[in-house]
């Protein structure tokens, strides 16, 4: 049995057990914008490690380790008294440190990495202040003091109370000499942590009470998506309260479309709450997703100058303004918090959804990164005003998701789709379902590989000759029709290659045209999609991977399409766009590219 070497009496106050450290914390206002503003002070703390007495002589290992604790129990209270002082916490670790949760977890390393692990463990989900953290007295390991090296165990126990629940974790801290400033020259190398659930890859959907709809996390990015509806109603304070907003202004990076008709109701809001509405206006539409959109939006952001962490921007719009607002926070300052609110059916169902930003820059989305935001907020009320182009083509993605892995919505968007184009997918039951399986089923295909490390993946189905089509287009195609028609060519060459029957392809293609989607382009032809197979192969490094309904509602991959079967299925479509000319798009029925003003 080990033996613990108990410094009960090297620690005072008598009232040992839970609460035992008082923290003496130095306040002092550190950051005040330029201008004055709407910015309230900020205030940052010192940690003053001078709550242990000890008994007299006491070692001075003892003396430095418990020290080196009794830093890193006030500095966690500080932190969740405020998040942003989650740093001072991570410099009671050595720059190497390393976190574990036991029995089973991963080690993580390194400070940042650290910061994460302590940051999940700690304050995530929980507004400033909403914790408490009480620590039983430590303990010191006798066994693991090593003299010679200056290195001993502490442990604790931390109960993390809140309003609605109380966490009970066991720590284990190696403290050894190192040097860490203010901490006697002792700083923490490792914590093991027993008696939470974190850290894992996980995805969840409806996994709290009064949580997130769904949530992405991989260990490394957490992305929250909300189901919310009213959120810009007048005193809604919901958004406010999720991005922890303090500085009284919110930054918003807004489709000019969308600031348009819904700006006054915007202002409105931020009035109602006190906030103080910067705006970046910015247009959608495909043709507009560019580089010069993106630096006009960083030319903005260097004018608004949001605060490093505590001001994430807020991009409200479509799948292009969300896409390249996003890029815009991942290149400036290499990354500030974001969040977005999808405006678009599109953008509810798919573009909002992962965490791939972008613009297009020599073909479609040539430059972008993975930056998740933190949050997604989607709220139906912007559907009302949408074009019924803009509905018809969010329908593109849903199909997609249908046809290669839930049969279900395929049958839902079969027998409502075509009433719900009619009504916006606004205010109905069915609407919300097919709204929910298809972020059900994005989340399911893509949650578990944000990054996507993995080459074959299901929601590329659609995006195989899609990417050359839009570029030819000089993106007037809408992105939800350029998917359309790559996913009806696929199923007549999974029809060609035998996944899926004549009856299955044929109901396919009359679900399309019913939806009033298009499923050919003027002067395409068959050469285009040879080519089109071609580039693909580059993405996906080398091989064309690409998905293909085996049946309806299920997936297979395929790393050939031979010029016979392109030209099979190009004839099937052919003969299909002869009995429906209206399925055929051509310029007319583009967007206007100036036109980002009528409705
Ligand atoms: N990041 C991803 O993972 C991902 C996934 C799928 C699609 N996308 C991207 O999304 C883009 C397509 O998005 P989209 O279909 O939303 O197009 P979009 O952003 O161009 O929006 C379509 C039109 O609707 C307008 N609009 C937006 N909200 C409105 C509202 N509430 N009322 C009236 N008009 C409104 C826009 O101004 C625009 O004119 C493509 O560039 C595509 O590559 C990204
Ligand atoms: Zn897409």
């Amino acid at each position: 049995m080990r033996l613990l070497f108990s410094v009960v009496c090297l620690v005072l106050p008598s009232t040992l057990g839970f609460n035992a450290f008082s923290p003496v914390i130095n306040h002092r206002s550190l950051i005040r914008k330029g201008d004055g503003g709407n910015f309230k002070p900020l205030q940052v703390g010192t940690v003053e490690p001078e709550t242990i007495e000890l008994k007299q002589n006491p070692h001075p290992l003892e003396e430095g380790v418990l020290k080196a604790f009794d830093r890193f129990a006030s500095a966690t209270k500080l932190a969740l008294e405020d998040k942003r002082h989650i740093d001072e916490l991570v410099t009671c670790f050595s720059y190497a440190s390393r976190g574990r949760m036991l029995p089973d977890g991963g080690v993580v390393m390194g400070q940042g990495a650290v910061k994460r692990f302590l940051t999940d463990l700690l304050v995530t989900d929980h507004p400033n202040g909403s914790r408490r953290a009480e620590f039983s007295a430590p303990t010191i390991e006798s066994d693991s003091i090593v003299t010679s090296e200056d290195v001993a165990v502490v442990k604790s126990s931390l109960q993390l109370r809140s309003a609605g629940e109380t966490r009970h974790l066991d720590l284990e801290l190696c403290i050894s000499s190192g040097g860490a400033e203010g901490a006697s020259g002792f700083e923490i190398t490792s914590i093991a942590v027993a008696g939470a659930d974190v850290g894992a890859t996980s995805l969840r959907a409806d996994a709290r009470k009064n949580g997130p709809k769904w949530e992405t996390h991989d260990g490394r990015v957490r992305q929250q998506i909300w189901q919310h509806t009213g959120l810009f109603d007048s005193g809604n304070r919901f958004i406010v309260d999720k991005l922890e907003i303090s500085t009284g202004r919110i930054i918003a990076v807004i489709d000019a479309n969308v600031w348009k008709l819904h700006g006054e109701t915007l202002q409105t809001w931020a009035d109602s709450l006190d906030l103080k509405l910067d705006t970046v206006i910015a247009p959608g539409n495909e043709d507009h997703k560019t580089m010069d959109n993106c630096l006009f939006m960083l030319d903005e952001l260097k004018r608004l100058d949001p605060l490093r962490r505590s001001e994430p921007v807020l991009a409200i719009g479509g799948g292009v303004l969300t896409d390249v607002a996003g890029f815009a926070c991942a290149l400036w300052r290499r990354g500030v918090p974001w969040a977005r609110v999808p405006t678009t059916l599109l953008g509810m169902v798919d573009a909002s959804v992962g965490i791939k930003v972008a613009v297009n820059y020599h073909r479609k989305n040539g430059v972008g990164h993975f930056f998740s935001p933190t949050h997604t907020f989607v709220d139906a009320y912007f559907l009302g005003t949408l074009k019924r182009a803009d509905v018809i083509s969010g329908c593109g993605e849903i199909m997609k998701a249908a046809l290669v892995h839930d049969r279900t919505l395929f049958d839902l968007m079969d027998e409502h789709g075509v009433r719900l184009v009619d009504k916006n997918f606004e205010n109905d039951e069915v609407a919300d379902e097919i709204i929910k399986r298809s972020v059900d089923t994005m989340l399911e295909c893509i949650g578990v590989d944000l990054w996507e490390e993995a080459l074959l993946r299901p929601m590329d189905f659609g995006h195989s000759f899609s990417r050359t089509l839009e570029t030819d287009s000089t993106f007037y195609l809408r992105h939800g029709e350029a998917v359309a028609i790559d996913a009806c060519m696929s199923t007549l060459i999974a029809e060609v290659k035998g996944y899926v029957t004549r009856a299955e392809a044929d109901r396919v293609l009359d679900v399309y045209y019913r939806l009033g989607l298009p499923c050919m382009i003027k002067g395409v032809t068959a050469d285009t999609f040879k080519r089109a197979a071609r580039d693909i192969v580059v993405h996906r490094d080398g091989l064309l991977r690409a998905p293909l309904p085996r049946g309806i509602g299920s997936c297979v991959y395929e790393d050939v399409f031979t010029d016979g079967e392109i030209e099979a299925a190009f004839a099937r479509l052919e003969g299909f766009m002869l009995k429906h000319p209206e399925t055929c798009w051509d310029r007319s029925k583009s967007f206007s590219p100036v036109d980002t003003e009528d409705n």
